[in-house]
């Protein structure tokens, strides 16, 4: 590859000039500037060179296990389906299956047929079609009210969809929970028909959600702006175990007359993270309307990857669609959701056996794969440096690597960190 470039000057010769003038060292790129480094990697780095014996990785957020998926994989395997390119908007029966699975059986805007979707590189591209979609259509302000704090790459998907970031009140760092009242306040103030973006479940990085109770609240507020909600469901069936209570904010806002958007994930869910399967849908007023929405999302997603790929889709919707994988899978959802909330019972009965005076109870109140510990950025550095723990330095740690075998030095080296 041509590194650097030969510079010559049109008033002298080459050959009378110095060599070094000559040939000038001019890469192409020697204005990029270096980004920042990445937090998860630097964890993981530093967990492989830790040579302790006991040391434990709570930083990446994935859960390792089969979730039915071997038996849905070997059955398209074995139907030896084409490779074929899908249409625009990806696997037709995925795509369906994935509706429903968010929507619900009874949803009124499933039946009459006014859900436009479309299949998406996972949670993420979900993310960043809507942020282009909305970029291009939204009537309103070109501007997205993300929750303080979120998932680290919110920020990032929307403003290279062109809309600008701005923040509502979530977090309670003195509670370790819900700053509900802020964000209620924090919604109200937000310009009337502004787009507000909503954790579905399982918020990232906190863990923290509303009630049921709360979220009709935050449904009503939302209303009363006049605001337009995109729902992040990156978790469903991770928090509570159940698909259908995981929805429940969802199914809520469309019941109060809502006409939301949608991201879903299948990384976590079924634990297909490297197959990047997922879905960005679009609630709209009629089946005239959808069929508008779905011509321009199709516009959209042309000329970014033309279509998206089938394996992985195909894996979900037979999970989906077949009664007994399904039933199977949501029965390992379960048993996921199970163990981790047993895990946060644990670690929370460890530090208080240990005589913790803090309370831990926003351990077991919060939900999903994260917990956040309220530890703040100088005791995660202790936690890594002197007991071999490693986690984000925001306090977040990723339940999923704790097992009843580490719980009990978690809990000391918390405890030994913290107090
Ligand atoms: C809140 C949230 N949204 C979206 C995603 C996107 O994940 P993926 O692109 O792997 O589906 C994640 C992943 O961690 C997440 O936590």
């Amino acid at each position: 590859m041509l590194a650097t470039r030969v510079v010559t000057r049109t008033a002298a010769p080459l050959r009378s000039l110095p060599a070094v003038q000559c040939l000038r060292a001019q890469s192409t790129w020697s204005g990029v500037p270096q980004g920042p480094p990445d937090a998860i990697l630097g964890i993981t780095e530093a967990f492989k060179k830790d040579p302790s014996g006991e040391k434990i990785n709570l930083g990446v957020g994935a859960y390792r296990d089969d979730k039915g998926k071997p038996t849905a994989e070997q059955q398209v395997v074995q139907q030896n389906m084409d490779k074929e390119y899908a249409g625009i908007t990806g696997v037709p029966d995925f795509g369906s299956a994935a509706a429903l699975l968010a929507y619900g059986p009874d949803s009124a805007p499933l039946k009459e047929g006014r859900i436009a979707m479309t299949q998406s590189i996972s949670g993420t591209g979900a993310l960043r079609i809507g942020g282009a979609f909305l970029h291009r259509f939204f009537p309103g302000a070109k501007a997205i009210y993300i929750p303080t704090p979120s998932w680290a790459n919110h920020k990032a998907v929307f403003s290279d969809s062109g809309l600008e970031v701005k923040q509502y009140r979530y977090y309670n760092k003195d509670t370790i929970g819900l700053d509900f009242d802020g964000m209620v306040e924090d919604i109200k103030k937000m310009p009337k028909g502004s787009m507000i973006l909503l954790h579905a479940c399982a918020h990232n990085p906190t863990g923290v959600d509303p009630t049921e109770q709360q979220w009709r609240s935050i449904s009503d507020a939302v209303k009363e702006g006049g605001h337009y909600p995109f729902f992040d469901m990156a978790y469903q069936g991770f928090a509570s175990g159940d698909t259908d209570k995981d929805a429940f904010a969802l199914r809520h806002f469309i019941k109060e007359g809502h006409q939301p958007c949608l991201a879903q994930s299948f990384a976590k869910n079924m634990g297909l993270y490297g197959e990047r399967v997922g879905a960005f849908s679009v609630v709209t007023a009629s089946p005239e309307e959808k069929a508008r929405v779905d011509s321009q999302v199709k516009i959209l997603v042309r000329p970014l990857y033309s279509n998206p790929p089938v394996h992985g889709a195909r894996i979900a919707s037979t999970i989906l669609k077949d009664p007994a994988l399904n039933k199977q899978w949501l029965g390992e959802v379960k048993g996921m959701a199970d163990r981790i909330i047993e895990m946060r019972a644990l670690l929370k009965e460890n530090l208080e056996k240990l005589g913790s005076k803090h309370s831990w109870n926003h351990i077991t109140d919060q939900i999903g794969m994260f917990a956040y510990t309220g530890l703040n950025a100088e005791q995660m550095t202790k936690l890594a440096e002197e007991h071999s723990v490693y986690a984000t330095k925001d306090g977040r740690i990723s339940v999923a690597g704790i097992t009843s075998q580490n719980v009990g030095r978690l809990a000391e080296a918390i405890y030994k960190v913290k107090g």
